[in-house]
């Protein structure tokens, strides 16, 4: 019986929705604690492909209780898709449970994060304009709406009438686009909030009560590690916290009651949108990984950009959510590559750092220090276990594993469950 916490170590699009699929097999409940619509995970079941964006993957498995947290934004029209197309598959969505404290993405909220994006023009984040960094503005700025507010009927129409207002004055006037039209969208957030009204709870209740008798708890962070608010390669961010610190907030429970962190990285970096990254291959070889690895972005469909794993964000990953273990993803996907690289350490102008740098200046001019290692030929997506993987391919996760400075228990060698091969005690 434990509480466990699943982040992403990299820039998001780890895999970690097939680990969360994998670890809520043994979980009685699964919470995502931060982020919106922003992310995607996909699920292969028995050669069915699930995209989720909002609930938890635990909603595949019967009787596993599913919790969308109070650090979550939601987009209801998004979350009232993926419910119905659930059910239209025979997935049982009754075991959902939304936090009463999560906030609500609004429309002008993504046309007010399609106009900043664009106000910005080379300096733009790149994000996936689904409302996310409005919502959570309009959260810090203590006017944004929450669940609780929106299946209220009394409460919801007038704080909407004043969010319209306000959003439609910066709309207008700063970035010269359209209003939003306040009767349109009051009538059509009505009809959602009595879509979701009964999945709205106490999820800090819940949760707690969970833990109480003796259940396990499975929070799963969105997004990565450096793409974390405070952590991350910022401006290039998102703007919640995909690191394990915001597990505790997002489930509404205290720090004492985490027993374990577990982060997952993929066996090469990848990342969508703008910003820096040291060890981007913008040759023959990224683009080899981003074909054979299928990287689109789940949620946009932007091409991801690909590189060499990076062992400097993967030790200051473990630095900061402090992980137990790693679970290392789509080693598969490096088959078939004569040499492979790890990057020990960036070279800023003659200096060694070994450890990730705030400034962005800095890290722009950092240039990797590589390992290089022989790679493997052999064809890994049937490995059950370490000693079915080729010697190269054991030697390369070694060194990742000492570089990133924690034991890795579990290895993705495919995209189904099946494709997992368990090294350790997770
Ligand atoms: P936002 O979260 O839409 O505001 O986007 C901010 C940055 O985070 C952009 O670079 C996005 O591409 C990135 N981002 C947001 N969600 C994800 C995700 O789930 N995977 C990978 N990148 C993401």
């Amino acid at each position: 019986m434990s509480t466990v916490v699943l982040i992403g170590t990299q820039w998001g699009d780890e895999g970690k929705g097939k680990v969360t699929d994998f670890l809520a097999e043994r979980a009685d409940m699964i919470v995502r604690y931060q982020g919106g619509n922003n992310a995607g995970h996909t699920v292969v079941v028995d050669d069915q492909v699930y995209k989720l964006h909002l609930i938890p993957s635990g909603i595949l498995y019967q009787n596993k209780m599913c919790v969308i947290g109070s650090g979550v934004v939601i987009d209801p029209a998004v979350l009232i898709n993926e419910l119905k197309s659930l059910e239209a598959r025979g997935i049982d969505t009754a075991n959902l449970k939304i936090s009463q404290r999560a906030h609500v993405i609004f429309p002008y909220h993504q046309r007010l994060d399609q106009a900043e994006e664009k106000s910005k023009g080379n300096n733009k984040i790149g994000t996936t304009c689904r409302g996310i960094g409005p919502a959570y503005m309009d959260k810090a700025a203590r006017v944004g709406i929450r669940m609780i507010d929106l299946i209220d009927q009394d409460e919801f129409a007038p704080l909407l009438e004043r969010n319209v207002a306000n959003a439609n004055r910066v709309l207008t006037r700063v970035y010269d686009n359209e209003n939003v039209d306040y009767n349109t969208v009051l009538e059509s957030y009505r009809g959602y909030a009595e879509i979701l009204r009964k999945y709205v709870d106490d999820i800090s209740v819940i949760v707690n009560k969970a833990i109480n008798e003796g259940k396990s708890i499975l929070c799963e962070g969105a997004q990565g590690t450096l793409l974390d608010l405070d952590h991350g390669t910022y401006p290039y961010v998102t703007s919640s916290h995909p690191t394990a610190g915001a597990a505790c907030l997002g489930a509404g429970i205290g720090p004492a009651k985490i027993d374990r962190v577990i982060g997952v990285a993929k066996a090469y970096t990848t990342r969508v949108g703008e910003g820096p990254f040291p060890t981007e291959l913008k040759d023959e070889t990224g683009a080899y990984i981003q074909e054979r690895g299928g990287e689109i972005g789940t949620t946009t469909g932007r091409p991801r950009r690909c590189g060499w794993f990076d062992g400097v964000m993967g030790r200051y990953a473990v630095r900061i959510n402090g992980l137990h273990c790693l679970a290392v993803t789509k080693l598969d996907v490096l088959s078939g590559l004569e040499k492979v690289k790890i990057c020990t350490s960036y070279n800023y102008r003659g200096d060694i750092l070994d450890e990730f740098p705030a400034s962005l200046k800095v890290l722009n001019e950092c240039v990797p220090v590589y390992e290089e290692f022989s790679g493997w030929r052999e064809d890994i997506t049937s490995a059950k276990k370490l000693e079915d993987l080729p010697v190269n391919a054991r030697r390369y996760l070694d060194r990742v594993s000492e570089l990133a400075g924690a034991p890795i228990a579990l290895i993705g060698v495919g995209s189904k469950r099946s494709q997992t091969i368990l090294t350790a005690e997770l």
